[in-house]
């Protein structure tokens, strides 16, 4: 029997048929994404900042930000797992600002630990005004010295678990006031970075049914879907993206400016981030295409 998947030309006549639908979809999304739809007002004057994966790149970038540019803010707590590489972005920024830089080596896969790391920043430092879930990986960081088997299950247990043993134990506790979780534009079409897309769409989602679900408790939730970035994971990466990255001071500024207006998604920059979106709206093979094109021959 033929069906919609399996009929290349019946998938073009219906992309052409709802093209403009799409580009209408585009423009709403990203002038919507702006606006506020939930009441809850994100911290203006944030006093206690919890970033994970702070030991390098977007992480290392916002404790620098939150250093430097918020007047505000009195303790920055850092966590991931190099106790060593922790110290050395606290001794950087602890010379230069009037701050309290506090840091914890932890795996954000263990749930445990997590939670108790979490109940301690809790009791000892107060709310946490804003918690970063932005500990991640790549698959191809997990691929190099992995299984396809073993690379599957950490990935999805480092940006999936991880986020949710990142923010739960501070739902619980009803301690945190602002969630930000660290999605991808890979997201929008996972074709480009398999695996690693599927599961940034997973925390986009989940993001997003947050946000919504927590605004009775009057928690703010955003989710933010950067595009290349230039860290360490990047580099290494397509030539192509590690050229377009934006750095991570820029990426920083413009994530707590968002944060601040208490964006839903937080999509930059605009460029990639139409064309990850229009590429999920073509057929499966010309994406595929697409996709190899880009990827495999440069
Ligand atoms: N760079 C980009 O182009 C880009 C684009 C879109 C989204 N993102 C997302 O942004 C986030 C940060 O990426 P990045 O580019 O800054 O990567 P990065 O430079 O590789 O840094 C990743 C950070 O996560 C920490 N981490 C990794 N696994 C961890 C674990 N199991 N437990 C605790 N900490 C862990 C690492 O510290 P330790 O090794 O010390 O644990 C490191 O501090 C990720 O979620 C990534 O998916 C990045």
């Amino acid at each position: 029997m033929l069906t919609f998947d399996d009929n290349l030309f019946l998938k073009i006549v219906a992309w052409f048929f709802y093209c403009p639908f799409y580009i209408y979809a585009l423009i709403v999304k990203f002038y919507f994404s702006k606006k506020r739809h939930v009441t809850v007002h994100a911290p203006q004057q944030p006093r206690v900042v919890v970033v994970t994966g702070a030991s390098q790149g977007i992480g290392e970038g916002l404790v620098e930000y939150y250093c430097r540019n918020c007047p505000s803010c009195e303790i920055i707590i850092m966590i991931s797992r190099s106790k060593e590489k922790l110290e050395k972005v606290k001794e950087q920024f602890d010379t230069n600002s009037q701050k309290k830089l506090l840091i914890y080596a932890c795996d954000v896969t263990n749930s445990e630990e997590m939670k108790s790391i979490l109940s301690d920043i809790h009791r000892t430092c107060g709310q946490i005004d804003i918690l970063f879930a932005n500990a991640g990986v790549s698959f191809r960081q997990l691929s190099e010295n992995n299984s396809f088997d073993k690379a599957v299950r950490d990935i999805f247990k480092i940006n999936v678990s991880g986020v949710i043993n990142t923010i739960m134990p501070l739902i619980e506790l009803k301690a945190v006031r602002q969630i930000v979780i660290i999605s991808s534009q890979a997201a929008y079409a996972p074709v480009m970075s398999p695996i690693y897309g599927a599961t940034k769409q997973c925390v986009l989602s989940f993001g997003l049914d947050l946000r919504h679900m927590l605004a009775k408790d009057n928690i703010a939730v955003n989710v933010v879907s950067p595009g290349p970035i230039v860290t360490p994971m990047l580099l290494g990466s397509n030539p192509r993206s590690v050229s377009r990255g934006v750095s991570v001071n820029e990426a920083a500024r413009i994530m707590a400016d968002g944060i601040r207006r208490n964006q839903a998604e937080i999509v930059f920059p605009a460029v990639t981030g139409i064309f990850m979106y229009l590429l999920q709206s073509l057929p499966t093979c010309l994406a595929e295409a697409i996709a190899f094109h880009l990827l495999v021959k440069n």
